[in-house]
């Protein structure tokens, strides 16, 4: 990242691009009413207790992503903010409609082994019990080969290499550039409908094969399949790519069967074209077949700053007290003020 002048500081990014593990935890959260500066202290701490708990579980890749949503972006920074950073919209399908969850704070813990997800999430909790409401807490597993309840092998197209930052970051000459925005949404699926089809009516629902997880050809793959669906270009004809990193839940006692969606993007607008597609169709009432056999019962957009940011965020301006105190100073709150030394 850079983009000014002679800058050669790269930001510390959080683990947006962490690989998929065998374990997470999702977690949503609304800031109560003056809990806001001990939110700031433990964001600005999250990278501490990551490597306190990490390093009892070396090699088992314990990360933690936090992520602002747009309400709370003002309240706990105030100043400028991320271009893209909104609410997430209720997308309305003649069929289907999305749910938006109010929610502030999201934190995604990976690891390989769910006990370092669970302490990590302790001590965090641990800081923010009573200054915090929880709204949403699911942990998930990864299913056999990679395979989400529905049975089908779910992340073989997330980018790779390269490809990751170019899909997730923000792009350099933007301010707040090196976050990236995630949509996370709670499905729940009707298990008897779906096994009610065959194998062969399932694969045209995804648009791949279920055992192989070959993809269909354009012949044989339904527009209304949801491969069809979510693969999107811009106006040059690219490919605009997200990175999910979607985990299987559930409580099949409770006939709870689930799969948390989470997928990161340099901009909402990818994130949003995709949801538009799966619920209004596209066009319109091609809606997604998925939907017919999964329902969203949360879903919210975040941004997901820099390490930098967190640890060392801007001081937010200070609330004019004449007209005349309102006069720009000329000194920047934006990206110039995300940067700093690299940590020894
Ligand atoms: C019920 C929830 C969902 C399930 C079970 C699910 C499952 C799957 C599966 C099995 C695949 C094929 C394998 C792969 O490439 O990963 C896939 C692909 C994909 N899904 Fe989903 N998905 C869900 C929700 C979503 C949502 C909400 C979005 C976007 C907002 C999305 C975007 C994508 C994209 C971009 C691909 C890759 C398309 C390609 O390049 O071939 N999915 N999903």
């Amino acid at each position: 990242m850079g983009g000014q002048a002679g800058e050669t500081e790269l930001p510390e990014l959080q683990a947006v691009s962490g690989p998929l593990t065998k374990a997470a935890i999702f977690l949503l959260v609304r800031v109560d009413a003056g809990a806001e500066q001990t939110v700031k202290d433990l964001l600005a701490d999250l990278p501490g207790l990551q490597r306190t708990v990490g390093f009892r579980g070396l090699g088992d890749g314990l990360t933690c992503v936090a992520g602002i949503s747009s309400g709370a972006w003002d309240r706990l920074y105030g100043g400028p903010r991320p271009a893209g950073l909104h609410e997430l919209p209720v997308f309305e399908g003649a069929r289907h409609v999305s749910v938006t969850t109010k929610a502030d704070l999201l934190f995604h813990l990976r690891a390989e082994r769910m006990d370092l997800c669970f302490e990590l999430e302790t001590l965090i909790m641990n800081r923010l019990r009573g200054s915090v409401t929880v709204v949403d807490e699911v942990p998930g597993f990864r299913y056999f080969d990679a395979r989400d309840v529905l049975g089908f092998v779910d992340g073989t197209e997330n980018p790779t290499g390269r490809g990751i930052a170019a899909a997730v970051l923000v792009d350099d000459d933007e301010p707040f550039d090196g976050g990236s925005y995630v949509v996370v949404q709670k499905y729940l699926h009707d298990m008897a409908s779906w096994n009610a089809l065959t194998t062969e009516q399932q694969e045209l629902v995804i648009g791949r094969r279920k055992l192989s997880d070959v993809e269909l050809s354009d012949e044989d793959k339904p527009a209304n399949s949801h491969i069809a669906l979510n693969v999107i270009t811009d106006d040059d004809g690219n490919e605009m790519e997200i990175l999910r990193d979607n985990m299987p839940f559930g409580r099949p006692a409770h006939d709870e069967f689930g799969t948390y969606f989470i997928g990161y993007a340099k901009s909402p607008a990818v994130l949003e074209r995709m949801l538009s597609n799966m619920f209004v169709g596209s066009p319109p009432g091609n809606y997604d077949r998925i939907l017919d056999f999964s329902t969203p019962h949360t879903g919210a957009l975040f941004y997901v700053p820099t390490v930098d940011f967190l640890e060392e965020p801007p001081a937010a301006p200070p609330e004019p007290e004449t007209p005349a105190a309102a006069t720009p100073t000329g000194s920047s709150l934006g990206i110039g003020s995300l940067r700093r030394s690299p940590r020894s």
